[in-house]
């Protein structure tokens, strides 16, 4: 049976390992906890810190897997470099990979294709922060260069506010580099996740844009499609196939934009993988997200992708201050609105925030009712 090393093993990974499992692949889910989401559906697990180089080497040449699919950021992505030239197969390709795991080198790489990008600038300490954010406009984004799910993410705009979103920035980093980026802050009247198909054969294609809403830098709802002008999606497609096509390599990607009131498209960042506003093709699609990056991936032929039907998604957080063991109440309440459908992730302890399953329904309005009746609540 061919193998996939599957590098991050949350609730992402774990439908994508439903899917590979269904095409009969083996799966060794890898994270740095045990009994993550993926961990529960998989053939096996590895659990260790993927940002150490040699333990990640060291994984890979005990398993020889034909394909190595990264779940996340958080990982040592030189060693993917390395091991593809010594004949792995990096999904959808190292260089992707490594060009996504810090934003900066992502964004640099998108403003020299061309696209629009909000302004931003680097800064490596807080005087040089307070330099950049003074050029850039009177509100700024300030982010790690590494992290995701909103970490470390606030906006400024003043001096103090600057100097306390260094320090929550520098909390909220992943890894060992001590950089922020600072953007522009764009008024936006909507944002949108282009899911964009690359296959091994250089093919390009598109889901319907998905909607979505973000509080804390962190999705909390998505609908597909997302109700854009034609031009919009035009100029989304041209801009994501110019940037997938640089990336190389076959997967899904999920291409993020800011769309203005004037119908501006602006690049946000990409995530070279299926991506969590994309939980709702689980509702909406004849294949979902997962299957379709479950099939390219492993250069099967890309099936007919239909939307089926309108839906929305809708998370289910846990409280601002949650820790420990917990319990899940409310699911047959939600479910009264048949209509309904949901995915609890199974992650073995709550955190301030964290995402702990999905609500899926045919309108928006009922995905947020539904995800309403659903608490989380931790044990005593
Ligand atoms: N420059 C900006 N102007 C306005 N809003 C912004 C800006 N940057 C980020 N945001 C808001 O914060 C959200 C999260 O930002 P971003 O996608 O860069 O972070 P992330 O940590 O990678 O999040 P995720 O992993 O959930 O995609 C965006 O979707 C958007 O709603
Ligand atoms: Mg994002």
């Amino acid at each position: 049976m061919k193998k996939i090393l599957l590098l991050g093993s949350g609730e992402l990974g774990k439908e994508l390992t439903i899917s590979l499992k269904r095409m009969g692949y083996y799966v060794i889910a890898c994270d740095a906890y045990e009994k993550a989401p993926a961990m529960q559906v998989s053939d096996i697990s590895e659990v260790f810190n993927m940002l150490d180089r040699e333990k990640l080497k060291s994984i890979i040449d005990k398993h020889k897997p034909n394909f190595i699919v990264p779940e996340v950021e958080a990982i040592q992505t030189e060693v993917l470099i390395e091991v593809e030239k010594d004949g792995y197969t990096v999904i959808p390709s190292a260089k992707a990979v490594n060009l996504t795991m810090n934003r900066d080198k992502i964004r640099d790489r998108a403003k020299s294709l061309g696209l629009k990008t909000a302004n931003y600038a680097y800064a490596e300490t807080e005087e040089a922060l307070i330099l950049e954010a003074k050029k850039i406009g009177s509100k700024v984004a300030i982010k790690p260069v590494m992290s995701s799910s909103g970490k470390g993410q606030s906006y400024a705009t003043s001096e103090d506010e600057v100097k306390k979103a260094w320090n929550f920035a520098i909390d909220g980093m992943r890894g060992n580099r001590q950089r922020v980026i600072v953007e522009e802050f764009i008024d936006f009247d909507y944002e949108i996740t282009l899911l964009t198909i690359l296959e091994k054969n250089g093919k390009v294609s598109f889901c319907e844009p998905i909607g979505h809403y973000q509080q804390r830098g962190d999705y909390q709802y998505s609908w597909q499609p997302a109700k854009c002008s034609k031009k919009v999606i035009q100029d989304a497609q041209e801009a994501a196939r110019k940037m997938v096509l640089d990336l190389g390599g076959s997967g899904i990607f999920g291409v993020e934009f800011f769309i203005t009131k004037s119908d501006e498209i602006i690049f946000s960042e990409l995530s070279p993988r299926p991506h969590d506003t994309g939980m709702v093709t689980m509702y909406t699609q004849n294949y979902s997200q997962f299957d379709i990056h479950a099939r390219v991936l492993t250069g099967m032929p890309l099936p007919n992708i239909k939307l089926l039907q309108p839906g929305a998604s809708h998370v289910i957080i846990a409280n601002e201050n949650a820790s420990g063991d917990y319990f899940i109440e409310g699911i047959e309440d939600a479910l009264s609105d048949t209509n309904v459908d949901y995915r609890i992730f199974g992650k073995p302890v709550l955190k301030p925030y964290r995402r702990m399953g999905v609500v899926l329904a045919d309108t928006l309005e009922n995905a947020k009712k539904a995800a309403n009746k659903i608490k989380v609540s931790q044990k005593s």
